[in-house]
């Protein structure tokens, strides 16, 4: 089916223009004016925005966590990501010590392949490193395209791997093409101060973020990035929370090193303070790395602004606050961390960045979609309106004005991180490879339609190699 978007504001990570996109087999094949084509359904976009379908390169979908699984799967996850904007995610695989990688990975698969209602890929979680799973690496990347690797520097006892395999973990991505993605956090000290707070009867959410300070988070993302620049390899740090991180990312940039960081939306507008909300309250605010003192989102945006922090990630990773977050009741290290993020990242970026002249329109694009689609090796089949391009767009109401609540989220969660929170902006319709998902606010998609996506290699520029070339 052909489709054409005319009267919209086409933006992409570079320009913002008036003009059309005609969609031909779930692809862009012509960008200009007064386009037409024999059978094409017309899109009005008139006083929208139209830009590409964001790309959620974080995310945590029915993963077993914290004594529980989190509450939104590969069907409800991705519709709440329609919802918001997001036509692509990038989901964390599991992996167990001693277990086969290929297992892991199709068991993330059976999760997705009948769910998802938009397009998916994965990271895959590396445990150890040793001969088996070097022997398997090759297969991970060129057979399953998958070109991330995700390591643990924190949750001592359940995902933490020490110095040593971060350190190979690097030198393999270097030799094999891969980016390495780590959670920065000093588990170690982490874990001693967890215990000494236990010990001494704290057992309020609010110990949560105490016993995680910032300085732990800064100190391994400076330690993380050391190794980079030993191994001459390349890191991607997610959900940097801290201006203490930020800065690490900063100076190692500054060395020449290739050092990529992502922020997360509650980093951006939620503050510690929340952790101390009566009634247990403060537990739906759990996240690792905790939300911070509140004069930390400065620095915060100031590097989304600077371009010393690139990417924005939801860090989807929901539990429902009755029956989940309860665990921790008598205990905040039982709290399962994460929140449900997955479906406001995009407006809250658009509402508290853009319109409130905090970043602009084209970094806001380049930031949700863009930038994270040349990272992960998706540019430029996803991530840009180009010819060639799948046909991935949002059609974005800029002036709506709403309120955020759990009453009319489309995640599975019974509550929302920000709710309350009055914000501008909402997406309209969302095409996935040219077929509608959203349209006119109503879902139309199917759950099992998202496709699978193997990646390119890793590319500090990302350039047009042979394999990514645009062909329509
Ligand atoms: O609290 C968080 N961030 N939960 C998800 C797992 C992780 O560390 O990313
Ligand atoms: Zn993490
Ligand atoms: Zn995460």
């Amino acid at each position: 089916m052909k489709k054409i978007i005319k009267n919209g504001t086409i933006v992409t990570a570079t320009d913002t223009f008036q003009g059309e996109i005609l969609i031909e087999d779930g692809k862009i094949t012509q960008i200009g004016a007064n386009l037409s084509a024999l059978g094409a359904e017309v899109i009005d976009a008139k006083g929208c925005l139209v830009f590409p379908g964001g790309i959620d390169p974080h995310t945590h979908l029915d993963m077993p966590f914290g004594g529980t699984v989190t509450k939104d799967d590969f069907e409800s996850g991705t519709v709440a990501a329609a919802f918001g904007g997001t036509t692509t995610i990038i989901d964390f695989c599991l992996t167990n010590k001693g277990e086969p990688l290929k297992n892991a990975i199709q068991t993330w698969h059976n999760k997705s392949k009948d769910k998802a209602v938009i397009d998916y890929s994965f990271h895959l979680m590396i445990s150890e490193i040793n001969d088996r799973v070097l022997g398997e690496l090759p297969q991970v990347i060129d057979e399953e395209g998958i070109t991330s690797f995700k390591v643990f520097m924190a949750y001592k006892n359940v995902f933490q791997a020490d110095d040593e395999t971060l350190f190979k973990t690097l030198v393999t991505a270097k030799e094999l093409g891969a980016l390495v993605m780590v959670h920065a956090e000093n588990g170690d000290v982490i874990d001693y101060l967890t215990k000494k707070a236990l010990a001494e009867g704290k057992t309020d959410p609010i110990y949560h973020a105490l016993t995680r300070p910032p300085e732990l988070e800064g100190e391994a993302t400076g330690r993380a990035a050391r190794f980079t620049g030993l191994a001459n390899s390349q890191l991607y740090v997610v959900h940097v929370s801290c201006a203490d991180a930020a800065e690490k990312i900063a100076e190692a940039r500054a060395k020449g090193y290739d050092v990529w960081g992502e922020t997360c939306p509650q980093y951006l507008v939620l503050d510690q303070s929340y952790l101390e909300k009566p009634n247990f309250e403060g537990a739906k605010y759990v996240w690792s790395p905790p939300l911070r003192e509140k004069w930390n989102q400065q620095a915060l945006w100031n590097a989304l602004k600077s371009g010393q922090l690139q990417t924005l990630g939801s860090d989807q990773c929901s539990f429902d606050f009755k029956g989940q977050k309860d665990l921790g009741l008598e205990d905040f290290t039982k709290i399962p961390n994460g929140g449900p993020i997955i479906e406001d990242r995009l407006t809250i970026l658009f509402s508290e960045g853009v319109k409130k002249g905090r970043i602009s329109l084209n970094q806001f694009v380049d930031i949700t979609s863009t930038r994270i689609a040349k990272l992960f090796g998706l540019f430029p089949k996803k991530g840009t309106i180009a010819v060639g391009a799948d046909a991935d767009l949002v059609i974005f109401d800029p002036n709506i004005e709403r309120v955020i609540s759990a009453e009319t989220h489309h995640m599975a969660v019974d509550y929302n991180a920000f709710e309350g929170m009055k914000v501008t902006g909402e997406p309209v319709s969302v095409l996935v490879r040219g077929e509608y998902v959203v349209r006119d606010k109503q879902f139309v998609g199917k759950p099992g339609s998202g496709h699978y996506l193997k990646r390119a290699k890793y590319s500090m520029n990302a350039p047009l190699t042979q394999n990514q070339t645009l062909s329509i």
